[in-house]
């Protein structure tokens, strides 16, 4: 499985993801539209195409000519707020677009796909959030994440046994500023760089959305998530995809971080004080929303790095020092091929090789304190 797709390759998460497989020796071939992504985010070693998902006959093409062998899947709508306002364009965009991805994978045969998910899949829930937990979005967007999934379980379990791992990313943040890659949103919604950018512009009256919530301090708690973490994971995910075989996990911290904290590391990693001021809570916020990452850790093998939230406020901050428009606008090419060719380098191969043989012993050790831990517990 040499060749990855990665769809929405050139978007946030996409984008250090598609680094993080060029690191590790995958040739990637990216297929994004850009209507909200950023060419120069993509390194010069990627092939590109600017391309929607829902041209299905293009994108078989694309497939078959890279002799692709795994999709990885980010090209979505992924605004909450947005989706109540336009919920016909994140149905049409996000469901029919993967239906349509589908589709072509199954005519060029390719059966392996790691999805991007998420916690608003889950809707609201005060408890450690585990895969178990039910799942009851509360905006059209999670129910459009709830609904691929659906699908894709099917497709796992039909005559096609396609091979799915969906990741549920909770808050994604910082970001790869020493790969030149940041956090861009037009219009941003993420906190973190919200906040950064009030200090940035010298804006005052950061609103802060309520302070009644049942937490600690008041504000909301999320589960900040380093996007590098995230991109290991899918590294890791390649590993655990079985043909038939639909498997989801958690990808967070497990560590509940407050509106407050997160102003609060801003402030201590610029120097410069925050102007907020208190707002009404907004509609459909929950109080908390944490993961529990223990099948995670326990099948992927896959532990985060970056917990503490200052990391991943320097590495926005940092980015955004060096970039304070964000990613340059550029006339974006319809197609662009990799101009250094491919060459493996098969001491690297083994190596990686090697790595791999490594995190499945760390899966195993994993499964097996597990085992001993609930024969203890039952004894
Ligand atoms: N950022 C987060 O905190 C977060 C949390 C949970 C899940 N997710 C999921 O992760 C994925 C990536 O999120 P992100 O923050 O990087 O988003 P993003 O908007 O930065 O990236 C999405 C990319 O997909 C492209 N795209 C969208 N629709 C397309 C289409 N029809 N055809 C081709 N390209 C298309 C966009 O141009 C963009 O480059 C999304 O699927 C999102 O739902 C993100």
């Amino acid at each position: 499985m040499q060749t990855v797709l990665v769809t929405g390759g050139a978007g946030y998460i996409g984008s250090h993801v598609v680094s993080q497989l060029l690191a590790d020796d995958y040739r990637v071939v990216v297929v994004d539209n850009v209507e909200r992504g950023h060419f120069l985010s993509l390194p010069d070693k990627a092939e590109f195409y600017k391309l929607d998902i829902n041209n299905t006959s293009e994108l078989e093409w694309i497939l078959n000519h890279h002799r692709v062998g795994l999709v990885m899947h980010f090209a979505s709508y992924a605004y909450v707020g947005e989706s109540f306002k336009h919920a016909f364009s994140y149905w049409n965009n996000n469901v029919a677009g993967t239906l349509s991805l589908i589709e072509a994978m199954l005519k060029a045969g390719v059966c392996n796909m790691i999805f991007s998910s998420t916690c608003a899949t889950y809707g609201n829930h005060s408890e450690l959030i585990t895969e178990d937990t039910p799942q009851i979005p509360i905006n059209p967007y999670g129910q459009t994440k709830l609904a691929i999934e659906q699908m894709l379980r099917s497709m796992a379990i039909s005559k096609h046994q396609m091979a799915i791992v969906a990741l549920r990313y909770f808050n994604a943040a910082g970001c790869d500023d020493m790969r030149g890659l940041g956090e861009d949103h037009r219009p941003e919604t993420h906190l973190i760089p919200c906040v950064l950018r009030s200090i940035y512009n010298q804006e005052e009256n950061f609103p802060v959305y309520g302070s009644d919530y049942n937490t600690p301090d008041g504000s909301c708690v999320r589960d900040y998530t380093h996007v590098v973490d995230l991109a290991m994971a899918h590294l890791q995910a390649v590993l655990v995809l079985r043909r038939g075989k639909f498997k989801a996990y958690n990808l967070g911290t497990g560590k509940g971080v407050s509106v407050f904290d997160v102003i609060k590391a801003c402030e201590e990693v610029t120097g410069k004080e925050v102007s907020w001021k208190l707002a009404n809570r907004r509609e459909g916020d929950p109080d908390s929303l944490m993961a529990s990452n223990r099948l995670a850790e326990l099948e992927l093998g896959w532990i985060p790095e970056y917990t503490d939230v200052k990391e991943m406020v320097e590495s926005t901050w940092n980015w955004m020092l060096k970039n304070p428009l964000g990613y340059k606008d550029v006339k974006v090419p319809s197609k662009r091929v990799s101009k250094e060719p491919f060459v493996r380098d098969w001491q690297e191969v083994e190596k990686k090789k090697r790595a791999a043989k490594k995190i499945k012993a760390r899966i195993r050790i994993n499964a097996m304190k597990r085992t001993s831990r609930l024969k203890k517990q039952h004894r």
